[in-house]
């Protein structure tokens, strides 16, 4: 099944770290990252998951829920994650799938045969509380993922939900968004009272929603 922006996270029971696990129902109403890995005891590997335990107070903050995938069981998960908290100081927090039939990862096109016809690719999928997808980025197996990106995507997101907005390259919490080209200017005024900058009329730059005043010169 070929997974795009917007569909409905495919639903799944598995067994995990914490015990088996009926995916809808253990997201819950939260914010989910699902992301997989290659295999239990990979360098690459554990170095994420320990980041990812390293940032539970931020996702916690966003209302996300973090899930891992391996296909190996969950005896093998287990001995990996204690060297998971050895060498990265940081236990981890959340569940890992184990997913030997590579049922999840063939749902969630997690295998890339011409990659490599057995283990999964390093891709990391944003759900939110409807369980629609709305973000997911796929890395090779040998390279590490960027976790601070998933969380400012994540922050990009709930802005945008939010309010009419979009976010700018490279943009980062706290800096100014754009007021997206459906709002006319005579809306704009209603919701952006302190104004904008129009750079072009469809180029709109204001204050991010809820972010404190520049302090003054
Ligand atoms: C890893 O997950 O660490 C890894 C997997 C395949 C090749 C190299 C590294």
């Amino acid at each position: 099944m070929t997974l795009r922006l917007g569909d409905t996270a495919p639903d799944f029971q598995a067994e995990t770290t914490v015990g088996p696990i009926s995916f809808h129902e253990w997201a819950g109403d939260n914010w989910t990252v699902l992301f997989s890995h290659p295999s239990d005891f990979t360098p690459v590997c554990t170095t994420e998951l320990g980041y990812v335990a390293r940032l539970a107070p931020e996702f916690a903050r966003r209302g996300v829920k973090a899930i891992g995938l391996s296909i190996d069981p969950v005896t093998s998960h287990e001995g990996w994650l204690a060297d998971i908290k050895e060498t990265q100081g940081y236990a981890v927090n959340f569940p890992i799938i184990a997913d030997p039939d590579r049922k999840v990862a063939n749902l969630y096109g997690m295998i890339h045969p011409a990659h490599d016809e057995v283990y999964t690719v390093r891709t990391v999928f944003v759900i939110d509380p409807k369980k629609k997808l709305r973000l997911f980025i796929t890395y090779p197996q040998t390279t590490g993922r960027n976790f601070d990106e998933i969380l400012r995507v994540i922050d990009s997101l709930q802005l945008t939900d939010a309010h009419r907005v979009a976010t700018p390259v490279n943009w980062q919490p706290g800096e100014d968004v754009i007021i997206v080209p459906a709002v006319s200017d005579d809306e704009a005024r209603g919701k952006f009272p302190d104004g904008w900058r129009a750079l072009k009329p469809y180029l709109r730059l204001t204050r991010q929603p809820g972010a404190a005043e520049p302090a003054k010169q």
